[in-house]
């Protein structure tokens, strides 16, 4: 047991767990997070991705020792109800997504496309969600409600 510390969406948490625990049972364990899912366990599902540094990473591949004086961000870090980020919006204008259980690994990893890129083509959308995987086929809302969102963004940019 030791105690790690870390920058989870803003804030410096401490937590003291074995060093080898993965990072998704540290954040949804040990700090209460929902939002990055469990769902095959094995890095080859994306639904508990979140953002390393800014980097899109399967959190159930990484051990909490990796992440020690780290930046990461989940979607609890995006946005709120009251003020959701562009792209949590678009998801809810065009209703991306069925049983939601990808969604919170999806957004992650587009905020991370967004952020580099702010007007990306529908393959280089496509691209960046190669490690995430909609078993809801909702694939189509899904890229539209990105496209939405990044059109959002660049007219509130040029304002
Ligand atoms: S649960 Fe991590 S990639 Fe599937
Ligand atoms: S909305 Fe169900 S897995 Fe993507």
């Amino acid at each position: 047991m030791q105690t790690t510390s870390l920058i989870l969406n803003g804030s410096t948490v401490s937590v003291s767990a074995d060093g080898d625990t993965p990072l998704l049972d540290v954040l949804r364990n040990h700090l209460g997070l929902a939002g990055p899912k469990f769902g095959c366990g094995q890095e080859q599902c994306g639904c508990c991705m979140v953002l390393i540094d800014g980097k899109p990473e399967k959190s159930c591949g990484k051990a909490l020792s990796t992440v020690a004086g780290k930046a990461v961000t989940t979607i609890e870090g995006l946005g709120t109800p009251e003020h959701p980020h562009p792209l949590q919006q678009a998801f809810l204008d065009e209703q991306a997504g069925q049983c939601g259980y990808c969604l919170a690994g999806i957004l992650v990893s587009a905020k991370a496309l967004l952020d580099h890129n702010p007007s990306p083509s529908r393959r280089e959308i496509a691209l960046a969600l190669d490690d995430n995987i909609c078993r809801c086929g909702s694939h189509p809302r899904i890229l539209r409600a990105i496209e939405r969102a990044a059109l959002r963004m660049r007219e509130g940019a040029s304002r």
